[in-house]
């Protein structure tokens, strides 16, 4: 039996991974312009951390969680998101007492046990930031303008922020009270999920995907119009930095996130060409309370995080994340005739590394035509053949692989004449 990889994992291949690490590069750089610096915590936590903070009623733990009994009879879980283990930490450390606002974030891959589809996977990765210590909502609206410079660096035009407000525990029970008593009048109407969340977590049910619940849905109050003074007060001011930014947002009323921990602003950031059900890159929103949740002093957390396959399948227009395996071009292919010539050819090649060229020795003793289709196939800009007259008279001869143009030079010219080249 062929072992293979795992369902809803994937390998990133070179060919691929230049996007990936551009993206990486063009976060670490923009984030570090508002003050983030990079955190990295365990693939592996308790599984309570979870189970307390994204709540026991969401899809994530009832459903997705890759849990396992260590020796000790302990249950540790592959994270599925990236918040809880951030609040664990910053907790554990000590964090709020060094400074007033922390503002983290992290890169790295998370687990669900979902059904793999396009955009959907079970192993992915997130690009995520949090910042805990500030409830204000100029904060969310500072994250959300470096969510959208992030996405605008990286060429991306077509998506859409889409806002809300979740209300806190002053003024949700009142209009979660309300939603379960509309939805038992609607059950007829609901999917047997819904009819199991009216009763465990009426919330969810905004968010179901099923087409025939949809009706019913669109029936149901507001959590807008529930809002307690500040709650509203926090959710207008919020806007109004948004908008000072010159931020288009969209209010979405439904949007209550798959997570339980959220408190007041909610958001995601979505783009149509996802697909009709996976169409979020981003999602985020306001935690305030989930350092308790989980047995830390209070503290005020907000953040995001945004799925990097997404975001690659974007940017790339590609369909599925199995591009092909493409090497690296090197600058010079270094072709032998002989053994003395292989010998000569590994210490420039070390040389010009030393001066930052990307050189290349073919290390399997085969004739000058395979080295020669090797070159080729690697895509080298230029290739060197070195032999027994080289070598005598210490003459290289360079040759432009685009248009077969040759150049002579001495070995000592070489290196400084490839970076010109550059
Ligand atoms: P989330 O909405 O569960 O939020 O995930 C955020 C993003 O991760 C999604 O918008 C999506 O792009 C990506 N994602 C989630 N599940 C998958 C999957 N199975 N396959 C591929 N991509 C996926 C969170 O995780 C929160 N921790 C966000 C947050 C940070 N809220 C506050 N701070």
């Amino acid at each position: 039996m062929k072992v293979q990889s795992i369902r809803g994992t994937h390998d990133i291949l070179p060919g691929s991974v230049e996007l990936w690490q551009e993206i990486e590069r063009t976060a670490r750089d923009l984030f570090g312009l508002y003050g983030y610096a990079e955190i990295r915590t365990p693939v592996l936590e308790e599984t309570e951390l979870f189970a307390r903070s994204i709540g026991i009623e969401t899809d994530i733990v009832r459903k997705e969680m890759y849990t396992i009994e260590d020796s000790k009879g302990k249950s540790i879980t592959l994270r599925p998101e990236g918040t809880a283990p951030v609040v664990r930490s910053y907790i554990e450390n000590g964090v709020s007492s060094e400074v007033p606002v922390a503002k983290l974030y992290y890169i790295g891959p998370m687990f669900r046990h979902e059904r793999p589809q396009k955009g959907r996977y079970r192993q992915f990765h997130q690009i995520g930031a949090e910042v805990l210590g500030s409830d204000n909502p100029a904060i969310e609206a500072e994250v959300i303008e470096m969510l959208f410079r992030l996405l605008q660096a990286l060429g991306l035009q077509d998506f859409t922020l889409l806002i809300n407000s979740v209300g806190c525990p002053v003024c949700r029970p009142a209009y979660v009270d309300r939603l379960r008593e509309e939805l038992r009048t609607r059950a007829g109407e609901l999917c047997e999920e819904c009819r199991r969340r009216t009763e465990t977590n009426p919330l969810r049910v905004l968010d179901c995907k099923v087409p025939t619940c949809q009706p019913a849905i669109d029936q149901l109050p507001a959590i807008a119009d529930w809002l307690c003074p500040e709650c509203r007060e926090h959710f207008s001011l919020f806007q109004k930095y948004l908008k000072s930014q010159e931020i288009p947002a969209t209010t979405a009323p439904r949007l209550v996130r798959g997570l339980d921990y959220y408190v007041r602003t909610t958001f995601e950031i979505v783009s149509g060409r996802l697909g009709p059900t996976q169409n979020a890159l981003v999602g985020g929103g306001r935690y305030d309370g989930l350092s308790e949740l989980i047995g830390g002093p209070p503290a005020k957390g907000f953040g995001f995080a945004m799925g990097m396959e997404r975001l690659v399948l974007l940017l790339s227009g590609r369909a599925d994340l199995g591009a092909p395996y493409k090497p690296p071009a090197p600058e010079i292919f270094l072709v032998h005739l002989d053994q003395p010539a292989f010998e000569h050819n590994l210490g420039l090649a070390s040389e010009l590394r030393k001066a930052g060229i990307f050189a290349y020795v073919d290390f399997e003793g085969k004739s000058i035509k395979s080295q020669m289709r090797q070159a080729n196939r690697l895509n080298a800009r230029f290739t060197c053949v070195v032999g027994e007259s080289e070598l005598q008279t210490g003459q290289m001869t360079l040759k432009r692989m685009a248009d077969g143009s040759q150049t002579t030079l001495k070995r000592i010219e070489i290196a400084e004449y490839l970076r010109k080249e550059k």
